[in-house]
């Protein structure tokens, strides 16, 4: 049923040259060409790397993320949607920031959604204005992923700081009491929660809680440390680490078993400046040496045909793992033309076999750990 579901919502969104470019995506991808002509299907947008609340680990609530604070301008989305929009399935506005921030953000969302693109959003609704829930059912949503990493004030709270729980469940209620008065569906309803030492208890009451609020969905994502936002000081400083290991990290999560450890662990101490710190922890913390991630040389990477990521200023990445570094850049889709950006020697490296090699220097791609079972996803509704 949801299958059809799927296929129907898909066939609804297509028109003849969204399919032919999704064919074309598809062979590119399947048969590893490099060099392409096609375009992402789904990309994720940041409409502002500011926000409203201050999230122990995040890099921009906790301010170690040094990038320029700023807001999408409007026309040059709009520009991108006219240009990219008519091949692109989905958008996501996530990004570095909180997008429900962004004074335009409603017009964002509907401009995607009049080109047929489905269109989700995550956000910390942490918002007192009774309009932007009105705002948000009537832009024409698919999904709204809500970050509740807690399930009252003080776990909440412990994390993200300045967050109200019951700002978050007003807001959770009065949306879906309006979607009900509307008779409508969307924006799907997800919880989002960031499943950490403190909140651990809180796991296994997490999906009647989320049912019983109207959620439809949620997401549990095993917590990042963002060490590689943490100034040089603090990376190098590795009783700080062993700190937050012993803070954030929930029961017998070893830290080689988090994926965001391991990319951390296998970036830094293979391509920048970090060496020494990696048996200094690995003493520390009296765990096993961590085995190197090997990929078969068939290993292919959806993300480098089928999505792309722009960040607020335009700068474009093949997924958020490379948005954290300022010195490696793939292109600026508000200066240059997206397929030439698609195109750039990055790209195209990227997406060759030897990325895996040792010869290949200055792209994460070989590091990284591709876990697709990092994030747990279930659905509460049918
Ligand atoms: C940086 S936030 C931006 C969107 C919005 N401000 C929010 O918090 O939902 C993007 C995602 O990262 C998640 N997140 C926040 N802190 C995290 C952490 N330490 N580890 C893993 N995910 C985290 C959030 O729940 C959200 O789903
Ligand atoms: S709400 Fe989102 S962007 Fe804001 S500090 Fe928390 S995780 Fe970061
Ligand atoms: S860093 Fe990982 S997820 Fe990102 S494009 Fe490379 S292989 Fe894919």
């Amino acid at each position: 049923m949801l299958r059809l579901k799927n296929i129907l919502g898909f066939l609804s969104r297509s028109n003849i040259k969204k399919i032919f470019n999704y064919i074309n995506a598809y062979k590119n991808y399947y048969l590893g060409i490099a060099k392409v002509t096609s375009y992402p299907l789904r990309m994720s947008f940041e409409p502002t790397n500011r926000c409203n609340l201050s999230c122990a680990l995040c890099p921009t609530g906790a301010g170690f993320c040094k990038r320029q604070r700023g807001f999408m301008d409007l026309d040059n989305y709009i520009g991108l949607i006219d240009n990219i929009g008519r091949y692109l399935y989905s958008i996501t506005f996530a990004g570095e920031g909180e997008p429900l921030l962004h004074p335009d953000i409603f017009q964002m969302i509907s401009y995607a959604v009049s080109k047929k693109i489905r269109v989700y959003l995550n956000t910390n609704l942490n918002f007192a204005s009774g309009d932007i829930i009105k705002q948000i059912v009537d832009s024409g949503l698919f999904g709204l992923s809500v970050s509740c990493h807690g399930l009252n004030q003080n776990t909440i709270s412990y994390y993200m700081k300045g967050g109200d729980f019951s700002l978050i469940m007003k807001n959770v209620k009065d949306l879906v009491q309006l979607k009900k008065d509307k008779g409508k569906k969307t924006p799907y309803l997800g919880l989002t929660f960031v499943h950490m030492k403190h909140n651990h208890k809180e796991l296994l009451q997490l999906p009647k809680f989320a049912l019983e609020h109207g959620f439809d969905y949620c997401s549990v994502l095993p917590v990042s440390l963002n060490l590689i936002h943490l100034p040089y000081d603090k990376q190098t400083d590795y009783k700080y680490i062993k700190h937050l290991i012993t803070e954030w990290l929930p029961p017998g999560h070893k830290p080689y078993q988090n994926t965001s450890i391991i990319f951390w662990y296998n970036t830094m101490y293979n391509e920048f400046k970090c060496k020494g710190i990696l048996s200094q922890i690995e003493q520390i913390m009296e765990f096993p040496k961590m085995p190197r991630i090997s990929k078969s040389p068939s290993f292919k990477c959806k993300d480098l045909w089928l999505e792309a990521e722009v960040r607020w200023d335009g700068e474009v990445f093949p997924c958020c793992r490379y948005s954290f570094f300022e010195d490696i850049r793939f292109g600026n889709v508000f200066k240059d033309d997206f397929l030439t950006i698609f195109n750039s020697s990055l790209y195209v490296r990227a997406r060759r076999p030897e990325v895996f090699s040792q010869q290949e220097t200055g792209l994460l791609c070989r590091f990284c750990p591709k876990m697709p079972q990092a994030e747990k996803l279930f659905w509460l509704s049918a």
